[in-house]
């Protein structure tokens, strides 16, 4: 491959998620493997702008695939939002002789991204890192599989107690303003409804639900994405108390970082491995301002502004699912 790309930047920036560092590993040994230099950018955006740069090697990113969290740390920058902070930012990158960046994480990452890639025309590579999975242009962003893993996992413990209690409880799980953790693993877990941004929650047909399905069950479970219009697990646990005052013993559980953290899945980390590889080989096959994702399998290559187009829909069927089966 020709290229004049001689040193890339990494960081990872926003929330955390599990797989971010097996992507920094694959990065820095794809990099090596094309005779690249590469600068480890610690806490984001914010330690760019703060010049935190630590040098690479094959060595550094040992044992680090299995690990949760990221090695570079992260950080949410707003002094990045500012021209003047990405002004410090591109001035940083070119006292360190960086000609290219590759960034890890999700919407707000690459809103950046695209912001100083164009000011400063700097090629710039994104890899999709986010448990929310809100991105257009990958079906998987890393972290996603082991969020709704770890939110199966709880839940399922949260089961046995609902179960021998007869209590309903009312689960809810991150997204922001995207339901698709709360979608997936609602279905994994067996919950009995699914409460998400992406549909109209019909308060009325749930309540109905609850009265009418499985007399014989009296445990159910409903999860709640923490961006759906009705407000969150607290505010659905009071309308069903108001509703129907004493007829259900109800319990919140709000899951929290917890769904963040901890050792990634396989799925995350080979899609993290082939994200970091495929990343290091579009800067020097001359894309920029794009993030790679994929897609059934095959590699895409999704314009930072598509990428960061929020989703707002889900699969329909998957929806129908949940009502199927929930009987
Ligand atoms: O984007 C990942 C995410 O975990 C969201 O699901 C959640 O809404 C948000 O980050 C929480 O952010 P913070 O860790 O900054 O509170």
């Amino acid at each position: 491959m020709q290229s004049t790309i001689k040193r890339i930047g990494v960081l990872t920036s926003g929330g955390d998620a599990p797989g971010m560092n097996a992507a920094i590993r694959a990065v820095v040994r794809a990099a090596r493997y094309y005779q690249l230099n590469v600068t480890g950018i610690q806490r984001g955006y914010d330690g760019l702008i703060k010049g935190e740069f630590v040098e690479m090697n094959s060595q550094s990113v040992s044992n680090i695939i299995q690990r949760g969290g990221t090695i570079l740390k992260t950080a949410r920058s707003n002094e990045f939002r500012t021209v003047e902070g990405r002004k410090q930012a591109f001035a940083q990158l070119k006292q360190q002789s960086i000609d290219a960046l590759i960034v890890i994480g999700g919407d707000g990452t690459f809103a950046g991204a695209r912001l100083i890639g164009t000011e400063f025309s700097i090629p710039i590579v994104g890899i999709a890192g986010t448990i929310d999975n809100d991105l257009w242009g990958t079906d998987f962003a890393i972290g996603y599989d082991t969020a709704i893993n770890t939110v199966i996992n709880a839940v399922d413990k949260l089961r046995d107690t609902a179960e021998s209690h007869d209590r309903v409880f009312i689960v809810e799980v991150m997204g922001r303003d995207s339901g698709l953790i709360a979608l997936r693993s609602g279905i994994g877990a067996g919950a009995e409804a699914i409460l998400i941004p992406e549909s109209q929650t019909d308060i009325d047909a749930l309540l109905l639900r609850l009265e009418t399905s499985r007399k014989d069950k009296a445990s159910k479970i409903i999860m709640v994405a923490e961006g759906d219009e009705m407000g969150g697990a607290l505010q659905v646990a009071r309308i069903l108390e108001e509703r129907f005052p004493k007829r259900y013993d109800i319990r919140v559980s709000i899951l929290g970082h917890i769904q963040r953290g901890g050792a990634p899945s396989c799925l995350d980390r080979v899609l993290a491995s082939r994200l970091g590889v495929a990343a290091v080989e579009a800067l020097l096959a001359g894309r920029q301002a794009e993030m790679v994702g994929i897609v059934k399998g095959e590699f895409s290559y999704i314009p930072f502004e598509q990428a960061i187009k929020h989703i707002g829909e889900v699969n329909p069927n998957l929806l129908k699912l949940v009502e199927i089966l929930s009987l």
